[in-house]
C-alpha cells in the first residue's frame, strides 16, 4: 500500500492517478473528503486527517510500504515534513519520495529552498529508501494570466527578464507514480524541467501564437507583488519566501538548464509551454 501524503494537490492528484492506473494499492491522506471524492471513486481509500495531527499521520502510516511526501510551502512545512519522515521510519516505510525544488540546493539562503534543503537532510540522515524529485516552476503558474490576458491582453509577473525550465505539474504527479511503483530509483535525486528555457517574453510569444492577438508581457515590482500576494496568503513567511523566490529569478536570472531527465522516465517526451497553452487556449479567450 502507498500512501500520497498532499493527494489533492496538483501533483498528489495526478500520482493518485497514475498509480492506480498501474495497479498500486493507494491510500490518500486528505483533509476534505468533498474535494477529495475523485480520488475515492478512481479506487484510492481515503484517510482524512490533518498533517499536523501526529496521531493521525501515525494511523495512515500503518500498514505503508511506501510514501508520496508533498505539502504545500509555509511556516510549519518543515516541521510537518520532520514529522512524516520520523514517523515513517518508525512504521517501517521502505521508500520515501519527497518533493523538492530545482533552487533547493544547500548554499540557497531563501526559506523555501531551505526548508527542502534541511527535510533532504532529514531524510538522507534516516534508515529510510529515498528518492528526491526536484522539479522547476509549474507551468499550471499561468493560469493565473488568464483573467488578465482576456480582459487586457497582457498579463503582469514579478520575472523580469529571468527564465525557467516550466514543467507540468501533471508530468511531475506521473513521475512519482513511475518512481514508486519501479525499481531503481533509491537513493536518486532527480532534476526535472521542461524542455524550453523561457522567460516570461518568452510565454507573452506562446500565448500571442496560440490565441492569433498579441499578448503583452509587463514585469511587475517584487514591493507590488508582495502587496498583492498578501491579499491571498495567510502568512507574512509564506509571502515572503516566494518574493524571495521571485527576486532568483528577476535579479539572479533564475534557472538556466534543462535536463532530459523527465522524458527519460516518463518514456515520453515531457509536455511543453506550447502545447500547455493550446490544450487550455479557451481560458484565455474571450
Ligand atoms: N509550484 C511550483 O512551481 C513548484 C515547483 C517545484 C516544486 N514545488 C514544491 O511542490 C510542493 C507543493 O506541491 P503542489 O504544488 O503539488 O502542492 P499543492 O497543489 O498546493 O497541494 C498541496 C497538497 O497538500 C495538502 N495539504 C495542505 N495542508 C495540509 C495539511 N495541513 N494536512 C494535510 N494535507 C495538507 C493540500 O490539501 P488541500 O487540497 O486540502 O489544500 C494539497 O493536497 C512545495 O513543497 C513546493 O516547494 C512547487
Amino acid at each position: 500500500m502507498i500512501l500520497v501524503i498532499g493527494a489533492t494537490g496538483k501533483t498528489g492528484s495526478q500520482t493518485v492517478k497514475h498509480l492506480l492506473a498501474r495497479g498500486a494499492s493507494v491510500r490518500a491522506f486528505v483533509r476534505n473528503p468533498e474535494k477529495a471524492a475523485p480520488l475515492k471513486e478512481q479506487g484510492a481509500e481515503l484517510f482524512v486527517g490533518d498533517i499536523a495531527d501526529e496521531t493521525a499521520v501515525a494511523k495512515a502510516l500503518d500498514g505503508i510500504e511506501s510514501v508520496m511526501l508533498t505539502l504545500p510551502n509555509g511556516p510549519n512545512q518543515l516541521e510537518w515534513e520532520l514529522g512524516v519522515i520520523k514517523q515513517a521510519e518508525a512504521a517501517g516505510v521502505k521508500h520515501l519520495t519527497y518533493m523538492s525544488s530545482t533552487e533547493s540546493n544547500a548554499d540557497n539562503p531563501r526559506r523555501i529552498p531551505q526548508v527542502h534543503v534541511k527535510a533532504v537532510e532529514a531524510i538522507e540522515a534516516s534508515s529510510l529508501g529515498w528518492t528526491i524529485l526536484r522539479p522547476n516552476f509549474f507551468m499550471q503558474a499561468i493560469f493565473g494570466f488568464a483573467a488578465s490576458v482576456k480582459a487586457n491582453d497582457s498579463f503582469t509577473f514579478p520575472a523580469g527578464d529571468g527564465t525557467a525550465t516550466m514543467c507540468d505539474a501533471r508530468d511531475i504527479g506521473e513521475v512519482a507514480a513511475i518512481i514508486l511503483t519501479g525499481d531503481g530509483h533509491i537513493g536518486k535525486t532527480y532534476d526535472l524541467t521542461g524542455p524550453d528555457i523561457l522567460s516570461m517574453h518568452d510565454v507573452a510569444r506562446l500565448l500571442t501564437e496560440t490565441l492569433g492577438r498579441t499578448i503583452a508581457y509587463v514585469p511587475m515590482s517584487l514591493d507590488d507583488f508582495g502587496a498583492y500576494l498578501g491579499k491571498f496568503l495567510k502568512s507574512e513567511w509564506h509571502n515572503e519566501g516566494v518574493v524571495e523566490l521571485m527576486q532568483e529569478m528577476s535579479e539572479e536570472g533564475g534557472l538556466k538548464f534543462k535536463t532530459e531527465t523527465l522524458g527519460e522516465l516518463l518514456g515520453r517526451p515531457p509536455r511543453s509551454l506550447a502545447q500547455f497553452i493550446t490544450e487550455h487556449k479557451a481560458m484565455y479567450e474571450g
